[in-house]
């Protein structure tokens, strides 16, 4: 009977993962709060039509600290006394400096860790206290482009335990991503990586679980993404490693005690 939340909701993953979890028996997930910053899309709508009683419309900017502590007003209100179970951080955005670091406009860093990273913060610091109150407890923070993951042969989600995860935010590997130049997109997502640690250290006595999630390639198109998706799952029927575990774990279909 779990709870979930799912920032950007209205395209691309944050659409997919608010549509796999409806579709999730109500045993398994009861309700599905589908943050948007503007007014639902035309998808998103249609799915919220089909679970009326399960999704739930909610407005708010993550870049905005007033709007977010909005909907944790309003989502505390539609809870009652319940908890929120899962926090799903999906809302980001990337920007380009082809010209290399020195190009990059310090606003347009600023912009993009206003929303990747300082977005983040105002979602868990605002929704804590229903976490607190939620039984499982559990963080998601959709990560980085893994591109060993979408040049594979399958894609897949990869669960990100230390600085060496095989993707774009990683420092140690941060060579093999040069050919990118999506440099602020990169450190903001290193930023979400420490941000998460930093979270996970304080309130694991507390029983919470915060997961980056860094997911194969897909296209900024709903398409792209939706098959990526549908690949994670093809992967966890194939029964192998941490691709099929992490979409279960992010859907709460798998124990997260699995993991310690
Ligand atoms: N695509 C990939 O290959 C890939 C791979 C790994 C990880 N990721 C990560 O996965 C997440 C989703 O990626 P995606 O490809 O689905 O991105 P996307 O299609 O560009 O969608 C991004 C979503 O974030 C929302 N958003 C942006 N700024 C916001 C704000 N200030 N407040 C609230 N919502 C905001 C957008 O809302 P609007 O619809 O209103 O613009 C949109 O719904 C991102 O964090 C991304 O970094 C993506």
């Amino acid at each position: 009977m779990a709870t979930y939340l799912v920032t950007g909701a209205s395209r691309g993953i944050g659409l997919e993962l608010t549509k796999q979890l409806l579709e999730l028996p109500a045993s398994q997930a009861r309700k599905v709060f589908a943050v948007t910053r503007s007014s639902p899309s035309g998808p998103l709508q249609a799915i919220i039509q089909e679970s009326p009683d399960r999704a739930i419309s909610i407005l708010a900017s993550v870049d905005n600290t007033e709007s977010v502590q909005k909907a944790a007003h309003e989502i505390e209100t539609q809870l009652n006394t319940g908890g929120l179970d899962v926090l799903i951080n999906n809302a980001g955005i990337t920007r380009f400096s082809p010209r290399g670091s020195i190009a990059m406009p310090p606003e347009q860093l600023a912009d993009v860790f206003n929303v990747n990273v300082i977005g983040a913060q105002r979602m868990i610091s605002g929704f804590l206290p229903l976490l607190e109150k939620g039984e499982q407890k559990k963080v998601v923070s959709m990560y980085v482009l893994s591109y060993q993951l979408a040049s594979g042969s399958r894609f897949g989600a990869v669960l990100t335990l230390d600085n060496r995860s095989p993707s774009m935010g990683s420092i140690t590997l941060c060579k093999s991503y040069r050919c990118a130049p999506s440099q602020a997109y990169k450190v903001s997502k290193a930023a979400l990586h420490m941000l998460n640690a930093q979270y996970a250290m304080e309130h694991a006595d507390a029983g919470f679980t915060f997961l980056c999630l860094s997911g194969g390639m897909s296209s900024q198109r709903w398409e792209c993404s939706f098959s990526s998706l549908t690949l994670w799952c093809l992967v966890a029927q194939d029964g192998s490693g941490y691709s099929m575990r992490t979409l279960r774990l992010a859907l709460g279909l798998q124990s997260w005690s699995a993991l310690s």
